[in-house]
């Protein structure tokens, strides 16, 4: 069974993205033949900024590989690592409906939060097709906001396969991890870098503390019991915790007497203690990256290898040789 899954480098990395799709993938790419890279032409659609691209793509490579991901398991390279992509992009944009496309409500919601329609916006799902396809890979982990684009890409890969009369292309499942559901952020909304709302990964200790004893709490005094049910610490907390001392941190809420300043240093020195590790590797890392050029270059070989096979089946079926 073949994983792949991609995360656009627009920024620095933070809980949701840890939670919602990093760790999920991690781990279920250490148990079969898994693919995750970093999406520096998705993230184009959005970052005009070369030093910052470059930065962002630069960050998600250490951040996967501090947070446990293991080069010999798993794939990591560059989307710009594997040319091949785009010309399988056109083969599909040459089948993909207008319609399908102006269905999407990733390309509406940014829209709606101000982003320029560009050709490359609405045209975003059909790259993320050739991405998917490129590997015919037969499982993507996602979020949630993404599985439309795997049902698009599907749509797309009938389409090929039926117009051209060949099974060219596999038609990949979607896979969305129900338990992780969403991470609320600071804010309770959804936790994102266009809310401005996140805890991210390896923020300096400091930062992390001032965030974290900012998360607005109701005002249930002190001796009172308090619900943790509506609480985003122990949402937060309970991320990290095993289920012994998630079931001790609730007993507590329960219990009254126990204030939300006490919670949250709890969950601070959970955060810290978890990420310790991740934090020292991330250090050696910084002090040698020509080993995670190499990481990535080899991933980006071992890729683009499978990605010419496939181009090769659509540019035959298509009569193009
Ligand atoms: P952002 O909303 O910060 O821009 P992305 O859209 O780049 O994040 O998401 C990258 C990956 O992380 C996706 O698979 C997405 O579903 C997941 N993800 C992002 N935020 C969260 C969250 N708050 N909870 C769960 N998963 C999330
Ligand atoms: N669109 C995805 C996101 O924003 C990133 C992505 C690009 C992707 N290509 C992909 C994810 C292929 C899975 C598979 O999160």
């Amino acid at each position: 069974m073949r994983i792949l899954t991609g995360i656009q480098p627009s920024g620095k990395l933070h809980l949701g993205n840890y939670f919602g799709a990093m760790k999920p993938a991690i781990e279920l790419g250490s148990k079969g033949d898994a693919f995750i890279f970093i999406a520096q032409y998705h993230a184009l659609t959005t970052v005009h900024d070369a030093a910052a691209l470059r930065q962002a793509t630069l960050d998600v490579a250490l951040d996967f590989l501090a947070c446990g991901l293991d080069p010999e398991r798993i794939c990591l390279f560059r989307q710009g690592d594997v040319p091949e992509v785009h010309e399988l992009a056109w083969f599909l944009s040459v089948v993909t409906p207008m319609g399908l496309l102006e269905r999407c409500h990733s390309y509406k919601d940014k829209l709606a939060r101000g982003i320029p329609a560009s050709h490359g916006l609405f045209a975003y799902p059909v790259l993320m097709a050739a991405d998917i396809l490129a590997y015919t890979s037969d499982v993507v982990p996602v979020g949630r906001d993404q599985k439309q684009h795997v049902e698009v890409t599907r749509d797309i890969a009938a389409k090929f396969n039926q117009t051209f009369g060949e099974e060219v292309f596999r038609l990949p499942e979607p896979m969305i991890s129900e338990s992780v559901a969403v991470i609320p952020g600071l804010d309770g909304q959804k936790m994102s870098k266009s809310y401005n709302n996140t805890l991210e990964l390896f923020a300096p200790i400091k930062e992390l503390k001032a965030k974290i004893m900012r998360i607005a709490t109701d005002s249930t005094p002190l001796e009172d019991p308090k619900n943790p049910d509506t609480c985003r610490v122990f949402a937060l907390y309970s991320l990290f915790a095993t289920d012994e001392e998630r079931a001790a941190m609730r007993a507590n809420y329960l219990g009254g007497n126990y204030g939300y300043g006490t919670a949250k240093k709890a969950l601070l020195e959970i955060y810290e203690r978890t990420f310790e590790p991740f934090r020292r590797r991330r250090e050696e890392l910084l002090g040698n990256l020509d080993y995670v050029e190499q990481v990535l270059r080899r991933g980006g070989e071992k890729a683009r290898a499978e990605a010419v096979k496939t181009l090769d089946r659509a540019r035959r079926a298509a009569g193009i040789v």
